[in-house]
């Protein structure tokens, strides 16, 4: 196969992890022959920097004519007093956007290897195996009105929590379709007690797990969501909720699994006219300025992100499996960053990448 891939490693820890993610993507890739065109963008702070926008019109242009866009992180310290619009985040919020990749993907799995490195007790985390279905292009991060406005005691500010049916459904038929090839549970979370917008999103997911009788639903509110995701992260299989909530409860699960450098993420769109599906490749960890530079980020959440690229976007399963099972082997043999817990002096990122590509 051939294909065209765009990176866009943006800002801190993104540029170094982003490079050790091509490696193993390059060398994947030679292996069972298949041909990646790659190109790099601009995203976040560092397009604000050389450009003046965090999403410049290049990137944007080049993310729809790629096959599939692999990301960093985003975000600088030097940016956090300013508006929402300038910040590199926006760049982020621009691109989901402009793909149209409503489906985020976030698998948490505790791998044997890091038992230790969880919070939780092992017994309690032994065995977790979930997926966290964020919806990703809808909700408060979108929604207007906002801004704020006024001055002294009436300054206020506003955001809206808004979904249409339409949205809702094709998240919740997302959720219902990857139970199917798992162990057929479903959990949807909202807040349905109090606001709305999350009585709507339940009153649809109930409607559209008609379609789908072999597949069992339950829904919890999330603040017990968040509860039960360290009383017994077992009982997850597929969770699926809006925006916010997804964005929360997705760093909660992130630790679960021993630290949050492990956490790939895959934002899916519509299946495009070449039988690829768009999507938007990215570690759920941020750009961690305080360690950036220094060889030592985890870059497991970044070629994990690989991993399911090759799954999501080009239905390259054994490929998918190959890069899996060689982070795995890496895990095993406590060849790690520091985060997790290496046997003897941390391995840097870059030695991270190699042992991968060694590995597969
Ligand atoms: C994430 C991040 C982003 C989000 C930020 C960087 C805009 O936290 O991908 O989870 O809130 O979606
Ligand atoms: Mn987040």
């Amino acid at each position: 196969m051939e294909f065209k891939v765009l990176t866009l490693p943006g800002d801190g820890i993104g540029i170094e992890v982003t490079r050790e993610a091509v490696r193993v993507l390059n060398h994947v890739a030679a292996k069972f022959k298949h041909k990646v065109h790659l190109t790099e963008g601009l995203l976040g702070g560092v397009a604000i920097h050389k450009t003046g926008t965090p999403l410049p019109p290049e990137t944007e242009a080049a993310a729809l004519e790629a096959d599939a866009t692999l990301m960093g992180a985003v975000g600088l310290p030097e940016f956090d007093n300013a508006p929402p619009e300038k910040r590199p985040e926006r760049g982020l919020l621009g691109i989901r956007k402009a793909l149209g990749v409503f489906a985020n993907l976030r698998p948490v799995r505790a791998y044997a290897a890091l038992i230790d490195s969880s919070p939780l007790k092992n017994h309690l985390v032994e065995g977790t195996d979930m997926i966290i279905v964020r919806e990703l292009t809808g909700g408060m991060y979108y929604g207007t009105p906002r801004g704020i406005s006024g001055s002294g005691p009436e300054e206020r500010a506003i955001n809206t929590m808004v979904y249409t049916r339409a949205e809702i459904e094709r998240v919740t038929r997302m959720a219902m379709e990857l139970a199917r090839n798992r162990r057929k549970k479903v959990t949807s979370v909202d807040k349905s007690n109090v606001l709305e917008n999350s009585q709507l999103w339940r009153k649809v997911v109930v409607e559209v797990a008609k379609d789908y009788p072999d597949i069992e639903l339950d829904h919890l509110l999330v603040d017990n969501c968040a509860m039960q995701l360290v009383l017994a992260p077992k009982r997850f299989d597929v969770l699926v909720t809006e925006n916010l909530f997804g964005d929360i409860l997705s760093d909660e699960g992130a630790v679960l699994a021993g630290s949050i450098g492990m956490l790939p993420s895959a934002s899916i769109g519509a299946k495009k006219d070449n039988g690829y599906w768009v999507g938007l490749y990215e570690p759920v960890h941020g750009s961690a300025p305080d360690i950036a530079g220094q060889n030592k980020a985890n870059p497991l959440g970044a070629i994990g992100s690989v991993a399911a690229m090759l799954e999501y976007s080009f239905g390259l399963k054994e490929e998918a499996a190959a890069v899996n099972k060689a982070m795995e082997d890496v895990l095993n043999s406590g060849r790690v960053t520091g985060d997790l817990k290496p046997k003897g002096t941390p391995a840097t990122t870059q030695q991270v990448g190699q042992a991968v590509c060694e590995a597969i």
